[in-house]
């Protein structure tokens, strides 16, 4: 195995091991995992691009999400994301499959407004639009040890509240709808996820918070933002170029992403696996002390 560097900092492609390799060499999987674990962002070109082979690969990180309620393949292994509509026609600009692509277009880590959030994601490219539609990405980890020490103390046990629809209001007051917000309650984390097998810790942000405890809601709104901001600047984020065969797959505890625009009368289709955050990630650690 051979891990060229990508980004400022973090990412790597990984040659000479394969996504199949690791779903049937315990080997190459504990290669790919170390890698996972201190790059946080993998890069597998020229795959093999089929739905059981990323459910193989992602099967080996851990226990696989199921997609929520009211999105493209709920309820399955698989998250669809498309502006195909259901009768095979490019959907028009105003359709909900185009505004959850400009929802994914803000800076955001994957599940954190589930009940389990994400350990990691795997992302395929299935038909590319020929220009645009990158996804970028940026390490929290990174950010985090940019924090003044005074702020990380702040930080350490600080707890925000994450939502669904706080990142969809964003879009459309209507783009998450009623099921969504009844399946989807708040939850809380601390706003930093520290990394059990190498003690790294990272900030854990994204659209989807918004409050924090023991903060005033404005305060806290202008703070995350900041946060948001200081990590996502240009010089630290990696821009992804898809090509036909790409595979990716980055650790939510420690990285944000976001898809950029395309010419949305062109089609773009990707499907994404997720991976569930279990204990042995830190998920013990990220929940909130409980308040009696
Ligand atoms: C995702 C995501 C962005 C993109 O799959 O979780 O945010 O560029 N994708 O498709
Ligand atoms: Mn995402």
């Amino acid at each position: 195995m051979e891990l060229v560097p990508l980004g400022p900092g973090f990412g790597v492609e990984v040659k000479g091991v394969s996504m199949l390799d690791v779903a049937s060499d315990a080997e190459a999987y504990k290669a790919v995992r170390a890698a996972f674990e201190t790059h946080s962002l993998l890069v597998f070109r020229d795959q093999l691009i089929a739905d059981d082979i990323q459910v193989a690969y992602s099967r080996a990180f851990g226990p696989l999400e199921l997609t929520k309620v009211a999105s493209l393949g709920a309820n399955s292994f698989y998250s669809r994301l498309t502006n195909i509509g259901e009768n095979g026609e490019i959907v028009p600009p105003d359709h909900r499959q185009v505004l959850v692509a400009q929802a994914n277009a803000l800076w955001h880590t994957d599940s954190s407004f589930k009940k389990t959030p994400a350990l990691a994601s795997v992302l395929t490219a299935r038909v590319l639009p020929g220009a645009d539609g990158d996804t970028e990405f940026t390490s929290t980890r990174l950010a985090w040890d940019r924090l003044p020490a005074n702020l990380q103390g702040r930080l350490k046990d600080a707890v925000a509240t994450h939502s669904y629809a706080n990142s969809r209001d964003q879009i459309h007051p209507d783009l998450a709808n009623a099921e969504e917000r009844k399946a989807l309650p708040p939850v809380r984390w601390r706003l930093n996820w520290r990394n059990p097998t190498n003690d790294r810790r990272a900030l854990y942000v994204a659209s989807h918070a918004y409050a924090i405890d023991g903060m005033d809601d404005r305060d806290a709104r202008q703070l995350l933002a900041q946060l948001l901001d200081e990590a996502t600047r240009r010089e630290f984020v990696y821009v992804h170029k898809w090509r036909q065969g790409d595979a990716v797959m980055w650790d939510n505890r420690a990285m944000l992403h976001r898809g950029r625009p395309w010419d949305y009368t062109r089609e773009r289709s990707m499907i994404r696996t997720t991976i569930s955050a279990t204990d042995a990630d830190g998920l013990n650690e990220v929940k909130p002390p409980v308040l009696h």
